[in-house]
């Protein structure tokens, strides 16, 4: 599949070098001049090439956007054109202050973002876990594969996004519509303070265990 990232730092150069090396053709979009991060980015595979914003756009299929979610209205603004009938794939998460919701749970950042590009197919994924994770998903002992939650509108852009979750290592669940994001921004923000605040784990995953 042909994907862009919007965004290659410590989760989208991580999730691009996994898809690369399973075979996809993925694009970093360039954001500025000499940026170390997408420098390192390209260094993770050779297999990854870059281009200039709009053009890594146009050509995707699917647009992976993995930015501060500070960022989201600058850059998916000149975007929402270019995005019309793509599926992008939402990996950011709004954060506020004490690690309380970055829009006070009023609704989540998935479904500010698909207002912001309202033609575009918006997947949330790749948001429970911080980038440890991400970059390796692998746990030889344990007999069941780390849960990916995701969630989204569109069955068909959901189904496309499923097995590129099973490339990146991970147990697709899907959790349902874009209504659920915001309890995946929590389930985020659940994992955040467990890890970051109270010293778990940052290989503390979740699974999906069925009778
Ligand atoms: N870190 C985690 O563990 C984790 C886990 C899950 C989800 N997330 C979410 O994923 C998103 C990215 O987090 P991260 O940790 O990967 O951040 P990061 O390492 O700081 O990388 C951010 C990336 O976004 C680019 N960027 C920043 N502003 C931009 C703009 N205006 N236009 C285009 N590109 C821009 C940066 O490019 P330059 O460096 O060139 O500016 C960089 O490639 C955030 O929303 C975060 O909440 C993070």
């Amino acid at each position: 599949m042909n994907i862009t990232f919007i965004g290659a730092g410590q989760v989208g150069g991580a999730l691009a070098q996994r898809l690369a090396e399973a075979g996809h053709h993925v694009v970093l979009a360039e954001n500025k001049e000499g940026s170390a991060t997408l420098a390192a980015a390209l260094q993770r595979s050779s297999r990854l090439t870059s281009a200039p914003i709009e053009e890594a756009v146009r050509d995707a299929e699917l647009v992976f956007l993995a930015t501060p979610f500070g960022a989201t209205t600058s850059v998916l603004g000149p975007l929402a054109d270019a995005l019309a009938g793509k599926i992008l794939v939402d990996c950011t998460n709004p954060v506020g202050p004490g690690l309380s919701h970055g829009l006070k749970s009023e609704r989540s950042g998935s479904e500010a973002l698909q207002a912001l590009a309202p033609k575009a197919k918006v997947v949330k994924a790749f948001t429970i876990y911080g980038f440890e994770n991400l970059e390796r998903p692998e746990f030889p002992a344990a007999n069941v594969k780390p849960a990916m939650f995701f969630c989204g509108d569109d069955a068909a852009a959901k189904a496309r996004v499923a097995p590129l979750i099973t490339d990146c290592g991970f147990e697709p669940l899907d959790v349902g519509g874009l209504v659920q994001a915001l309890h995946l921004e929590h389930m985020t923000l659940l994992w955040v303070r467990m890890v970051r605040v109270n010293g778990r784990s940052p290989r503390l995953t979740w699974a999906a265990l069925t009778g």
